[in-house]
């Protein structure tokens, strides 16, 4: 059962719809702060490497009325549906391009194509070394010059208490009181024991990778990049790494 359910985490929780319901508030944020890292022109293409169920693409139209087009891959077919239920029901749309590809056999996108690069939380389920600097360095090679990579990994200090707790700090300051109490007591505990205790499982035992700063600095500048700001996000969980391109 255990096997049943790691092997199929992430395709149950975009095809129940799961994923999305139990994000907490801090993850939300985390994904803000890296989208607010990226340029912001007319008419740019982003790639969403790892997209998930595309929950970045909400937050790029919330915020970004001029982005030209939105390319998001990943492995798991269930996510990809979400991104395109999420496309069709938003009201101003991008251009959207959603593909399946799996990260261990590269990135599979054109060279000098895209403006800029999201990885919130995708290269850190590559447990090959190897293969996530092959990535890091296909995601160089489809930048175009100046291009821009924002890189959200988990940090070893991933505490899913503490997510939880941050979560519910930003939900009690919105003053929304309804929805504060239905997250305390309904969604939260599910997201703690189904996801984030299950991810911090993967994490301690290394089937999934946890960061220093320094290990994702070297990993990201191994790659070519300039690294040209660092923070902690998440709860003090994960470190959101900016880079650039030459
Ligand atoms: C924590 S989720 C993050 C999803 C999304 N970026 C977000 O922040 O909501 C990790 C994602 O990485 C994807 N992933 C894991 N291994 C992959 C692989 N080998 N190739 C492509 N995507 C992969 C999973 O399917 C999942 O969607």
């Amino acid at each position: 059962m255990a096997g049943f359910y790691k092997n199929n985490y992430w395709r149950l929780g975009f095809a129940s719809s799961l994923y999305d319901l139990l994000t907490p508030e801090s993850y939300a944020e985390s994904m803000r702060a890296a989208v607010d890292c990226l340029p912001d022109f007319a008419g740019m293409t982003v790639l969403d490497v790892g997209c998930g169920s595309g929950q970045a693409l909400s937050v790029f139209q919330e915020k970004r009325s001029a982005l030209g087009r939105y390319i998001g891959t990943d492995i798991q077919t269930s996510g990809l549906h979400r991104l395109r239920t999420r496309h069709s029901s938003a009201p101003a749309r991008p251009w959207v391009l959603p593909f399946q590809s799996n990260l261990n056999c590269g990135l599979a996108i054109k060279k000098n194509s895209v403006d800029a690069v999201l990885a919130h939380f995708s290269l850190y389920t590559l447990s090959d070394p190897a293969v996530r600097a092959q990535v890091l360095r296909d995601v160089k090679e489809a930048l175009k010059p100046g291009g821009t990579l924002a890189l959200v990994n988990p940090s070893i200090t991933y505490d899913a208490k503490n997510i939880i707790r941050e979560s519910l700090g930003s939900d009690k300051a919105q003053n929304k009181a309804g929805r504060f109490w239905i997250k305390k007591c309904l969604l939260y505990p599910l997201t703690l024991h189904f996801g984030l205790k299950f991810i911090e499982r993967q994490l301690q035992e290394e089937f999934w990778k946890s960061y220093t700063l320094e290990e994702m600095i070297a990993e990201a500048k191994a790659a070519g990049f300039e690294i040209v700001r660092t923070q902690t996000v998440y709860a003090n969980s994960a470190y959101l790494l900016v880079g650039k391109t030459d």
